[in-house]
């Protein structure tokens, strides 16, 4: 790779916040998120569940034992219930010494009705943050978070944008049967392929229907480059995550990654001559 496509890819790679800027403070919290706009990210990513009254939250695991001081699952838990517990204080001082805990909103649970405002009002600056949500276990729901979700972004007038140029929205899944409803209901939104593992049937570069984008794991990229080249030349986008180290940063800069997803994005953006 030449020095100058390497810096040309640098300067064109899109650095996605996950979960917020979740190494410096707690994942899927206000705090993580309004670190992560501070530190200059071009997106933000989240995962969203439904709650037992039908609201969609922002929490990656199906139960909120890690990440809250609580126990439960989300999809048996009421918005209230999860409004009562701390999404904050279980996240290590020692490991991020920058994080100071604040009681109160910054660290309750996050709707994403919540972070649609705040994505709204950083917008509505002139700044085009973007924002790629993923659907957990969407299966178990049969639709009911693709329908919540689309109806929420319908909301914020953010479900249809123009099928050309950068959409505000991507929503991104591991199930293909997930991306293919939101196609079907929301045909101009870019779906993210997330893999975990080159399939066979899709060794070639194809996605599967309904996929727009492709979603990769660091480690496929580390272990077959050449995936990343035949997902290039059969016409997709790549977004690889989660992107952490710096060896991986190069790596997928070299390769002319579209996006990579980072818990960091404040030190890629550094390694990317960005800030
Ligand atoms: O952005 C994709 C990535 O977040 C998928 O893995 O487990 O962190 O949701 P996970
Ligand atoms: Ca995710």
């Amino acid at each position: 790779v030449t020095h100058a496509r390497q810096r040309s890819a640098h300067t064109s790679i899109q650095v996605i916040a996950h979960r917020g800027a979740s190494d410096d403070a707690p994942e899927h919290t206000l705090a993580a998120y309004r670190k992560a706009i501070e530190d200059g990210a071009d997106a933000l990513e989240c995962d969203v569940r439904l709650t037992a009254d039908g609201h969609l939250v922002c929490v990656h695991d199906r139960r909120v034992n890690r990440t809250s001081n609580g126990r439960g699952a989300v999809s048996a838990l009421e918005l209230a219930d999860l409004a009562a517990l701390d999404f904050g204080s279980w996240k290590d001082h020692e490991e991020s010494p920058d994080w100071d805990p604040v009681p109160g909103e910054l660290t309750s649970v996050l709707t994403l009705e919540r972070l649609l405002e705040l994505f709204t009002e950083v917008r509505a600056t002139g700044r085009d943050l973007q924002l790629a949500i993923e659907t957990k276990h969407p299966t178990r729901w049969a639709g009911q978070v693709e329908e919540r979700l689309l109806q929420l972004l319908k909301r914020f007038g953010l479900a249809d944008p123009p099928a050309e140029g950068p959409s505000p929205i991507r929503i991104m899944s591991f199930s293909a049967r997930s991306l293919h409803r939101v196609q079907a209901a929301a045909p101009t939104l870019p779906t993210v392929y997330l893999m975990q593992f080159v399939s066979p049937r899709m060794r070639d570069g194809r996605l599967p229907a309904g996929a727009r984008i492709a979603g990769p794991g660091m480690r496929i990229v580390r272990s077959h480059p050449g995936y990343i080249e035949r997902l290039h030349r059969a016409g997709h986008r790549v977004h690889v995550w989660t992107v952490n180290e710096p060896a991986d940063v190069e790596l997928c800069a070299e390769l002319g990654v579209e996006a990579i997803i980072t818990n960091r994005p404040k030190q890629v953006l550094s390694q990317l001559g960005r800030i």
